[in-house]
């Protein structure tokens, strides 16, 4: 077990460190087991119409966390209105002073690491491994859009020009940026978003997935507490109406939005029906990612890291492992491998050191991975269920990782968020043939190659489309600044998470030309 450098007083980024320090560890579940994570509340300010309070349940076992009111449409429209009076005062404070709100925040989610691995575990479902990794990047993410502001928005940028002319570029505010965010990572996805955009001096409306809100009020409390004013940052707890409402909305400048491809296209059209200013989208969405083995790679590496890429989170990551493509004749021993690794898998309650796989988010996923497997009983070989394993937990939302060989790559034409692999062979001299059909899937978020043939990374990474390439090595997890993240076609818009360029899209762009 291992665990970043982030959460023990690393201020850096935390690439690389490896977990170890077993008392620190100790210490934080400590923590975790202290807090208190019932009967919490994710309510919407006060005078915005709401639903009566919604139940949020524990996916681990069907325990009610706490009660959300989630705003209706009628709310949001509200919400945005009240949020275009704060525009001004939002943009009037300094990049320097939201940095240092957003590094305080950073550093107030550090001590309240017990709470928050709580919560990720009891309302997100999370491993503590996942839960600490989350945390990490979410730290990590404050932190790297701090440093952004002041490396971009403090001064001006000089431009050139003739003798008695001065250009300057600066950055200002868009207005009212509102951010939606998946219930995959409830907490590093939601503040990743909201930090930039409050980095960029927007004012915010923060909407978290129907699933996660308590999480997210979570963070957005935390930000209150850094600095950042009640009319800089409001919160909107709520689903797909109220979503749908917050972009309909004329004075909404700006969409920042993960979650679903499907609901990117929604968004697109609400944005490009209302009668107003064009609003930039930028929509990081799914992917239906693909790993190329040959018969050079190096088996016990592959083994681990499609189990890694595959498993890990319950495959509810946008990056996950989908399509396999295995060289076929390496592709019976790599697969025993493969089923060896996975049959070892511990799945069960994610508070537990020793689990690997915890429970999918709610029952429309858990039936949606069902009627996945039914029809994969139908058409194709299903080769390992871990339903011949030990028995699942009672209650809660389990479903046991599974492993598919495919008669043809054309057989899968969605995502299917969850820990499902499927496995295709292919013959030596056919690697444009696999190329053509990851292509043709349309999305280009992540991709995996393990090969020891230089020529043979070099042709897919070049040939393909995607956003984030990982050459011999597992394909999740990217690192805030040193593994920018996001995709290209059906996978997103860009620009990358954690990135250079993601800060740049949440301002509007100003030039001041001077006759000196
Ligand atoms: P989802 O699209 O169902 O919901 C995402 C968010 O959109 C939620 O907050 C939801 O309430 C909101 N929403 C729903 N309908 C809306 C509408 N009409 N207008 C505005 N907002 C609306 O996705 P999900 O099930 O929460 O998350 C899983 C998906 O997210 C997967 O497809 C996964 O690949 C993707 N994802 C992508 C990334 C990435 O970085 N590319 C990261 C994590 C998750
Ligand atoms: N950024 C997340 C990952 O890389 C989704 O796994």
């Amino acid at each position: 077990v291992a665990t970043p450098a982030a959460l023990f007083g690393a201020r850096a980024n935390s690439k690389g460190t490896e977990f170890g320090d077993r008392r620190a560890l100790a210490s934080l579940l400590r923590a975790r087991d202290g807090a208190k994570v019932s009967g919490l509340t994710a309510d919407p300010a006060s005078g915005l119409d709401a639903a009566a309070p919604a139940e949020i349940r524990s996916p681990v076992d069907g325990a009610v966390v706490g009660h959300s009111r989630f705003l209706t449409a009628q709310g949001a429209t509200a919400l945005v209105e009240r949020a275009k009076a704060g525009v001004r005062a939002a943009e009037a404070v300094p990049a320097a002073t939201r940095a240092a709100q957003l590094r305080r925040a950073a550093d107030l989610m550090e001590e309240r690491q017990g709470t928050i691995l709580a919560l990720l575990t009891r309302e997100g479902g999370k491993t503590l491994d996942d839960g600490i990794a989350e945390l990490r990047e979410a730290v990590d993410f404050c932190r790297f859009y701090a440093a952004e502001a002041e490396r971009m928005l403090i001064h001006p940028v000089p431009l050139p020009g003739p003798t008695g002319e001065e250009n300057r570029l600066v950055y200002r505010s868009r207005g009212v940026a509102v951010c939606i965010s998946p219930w995959n990572f409830p907490l590093a996805i939601f503040i990743g978003q909201v930090a930039a955009a409050l980095a960029g001096g927007n004012v915010v409306i923060a909407k978290p997935a129907p699933q996660t809100p308590l999480i997210a009020k979570l963070a957005v409390d935390l930000l209150h507490e850094a600095g950042f004013a009640r009319d800089v940052l409001h919160f909107a707890p709520g689903g797909g109406e109220c979503g749908a409402a917050l972009t309909a909305h004329p004075a909404t400048a700006l969409v920042a939005f993960t979650g679903s491809t499907d609901t990117a296209f929604a968004i697109n059209r609400a944005l490009a029906a209302r009668n107003a200013p064009i609003a930039p989208l930028i929509a990081e969405t799914g992917g239906l990612n693909a790993m190329i083995v040959d018969a050079t790679a190096l088996p016990e590496q592959v083994a681990d890291d499609v189990v890694r890429s595959a498993f890990r989170s319950a495959g509810q990551r946008c990056s996950a492992l989908r399509l396999l493509f295995v060289q076929a004749d390496v592709a019976d021993r790599m697969l025993r491998m493969i089923e060896g690794s996975a049959r070892e898998l511990h799945v069960g309650d994610p508070a537990e050191l020793e689990t690997d796989v915890g429970p999918v988010i709610d029952a429309a996923q858990l039936a949606m991975l069902n009627a996945h497997m039914t029809d994969m009983k139908r058409t194709q070989k299903v080769r390992f269920t871990g339903e011949t394993g030990p028995a699942l937990p009672e209650g809660g939302h389990w479903f046991a990782p599974a492993i598919i060989e495919l008669d043809r790559a054309e057989a899968m034409t969605r995502e299917i968020f969850g820990p499902v692999l499927h496995v295709i062979r292919w013959k030596a001299g056919e690697l444009g043939k696999v190329c053509d059909a990851i292509e043709a899937t349309g999305f280009g978020l992540t991709l995996g190659v393990h090969s020891r043939i230089d020529e043979t990374i070099d042709f897919v990474k070049e040939r393909l489309t995607v956003g984030n390439v990982y050459v011999n090595r597992n394909m999740i997890g990217a690192v805030v600044g040193s593994q920018p993240f996001g995709g290209s076609g059906l996978s997103g818009t860009g620009p990358k998470a954690g990135g250079p360029n993601y800060l740049a899209r949440f301002v509007r762009e100003q030039v001041i030309s001077t006759n000196t």
